[in-house]
């Protein structure tokens, strides 16, 4: 990571911006390289932190990525500019639940509102193209999932934990796809259709 970045992350977690942990961000830059993404929908940009490493990581990938505040849209496209990444990395201020996409990507990246998953998975999945993967961090939320019986009393955070686990039933239940659930950061999800190797030179 350059210094420039590390500034980035650094202002993010001061300001208490939500960033991906370092380790869950190697294992998508892996990922991505391992399955030769060339192009990436991101649905939680916040300041541009994940899109940023990926870009710096991986210099053929384009990547769009969708933030809905615009305070955090406006820091994340400043810091695009200040990192010469303009030409690679388009930064959207929308809705991503009303946001129409209109190209097939190589790769989506699912990291916004948790309770929203299936939502974002049902919108942009018809968008990934068939060799393509989709990635969606924070299944642990901080290990809750794991501990839902403690959430008695936390009505609102018990809901968005069994969103977080009814979504990846769902996911484990479609005869479709293969999952892979990483135990790396707060936990990710791999998820590929069945019958389908890496490989977008087609
Ligand atoms: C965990 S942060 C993203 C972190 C970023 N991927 C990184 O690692 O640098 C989640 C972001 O998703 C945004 N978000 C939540 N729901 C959204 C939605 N429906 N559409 C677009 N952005 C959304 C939030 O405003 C927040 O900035």
């Amino acid at each position: 990571m350059n210094d420039k970045l590390e500034q980035i992350k650094q202002k993010a977690l001061s300001q208490h911006v939500p960033i991906m942990s370092d380790d869950s961000i190697r294992y998508i830059v892996t990922s991505l390289l391992t399955a030769q993404c060339k192009s990436l929908l991101e649905i939680g940009t916040a300041v541009g932190f994940s899109s940023l490493f990926i870009a710096q990581e991986i210099n053929d990938i384009v990547i769009t990525t969708i933030e809905r505040d615009e305070d955090r849209y406006r820091q994340a496209k400043e810091n695009i500019i200040e990192m010469n990444l303009k030409d690679r990395i388009d930064v959207i201020c929308a809705d991503a639940l009303t946001y129409s996409c209109n190209r097939m990507v190589d790769a989506l990246l699912i990291d916004a509102a948790k309770a929203q998953n299936k939502a974002f998975f049902d919108r942009f999945f018809p968008f990934v193209k068939p060799r393509g993967i989709v990635i969606v961090d924070n299944l642990d939320f901080h290990g809750h999932t794991e501990n839902i019986e403690e959430l008695k009393d936390r009505r609102n955070l018990r809901q968005m934990v069994n969103k977080i686990k009814t979504f990846e039933k769902y996911i484990a239940s479609r005869s479709d796809l293969s999952v892979e659930r990483v135990g790396i950061g707060d936990g990710l999800m791999l998820i590929r259709r069945i019958g389908h190797s890496f490989n977008f030179d087609k």
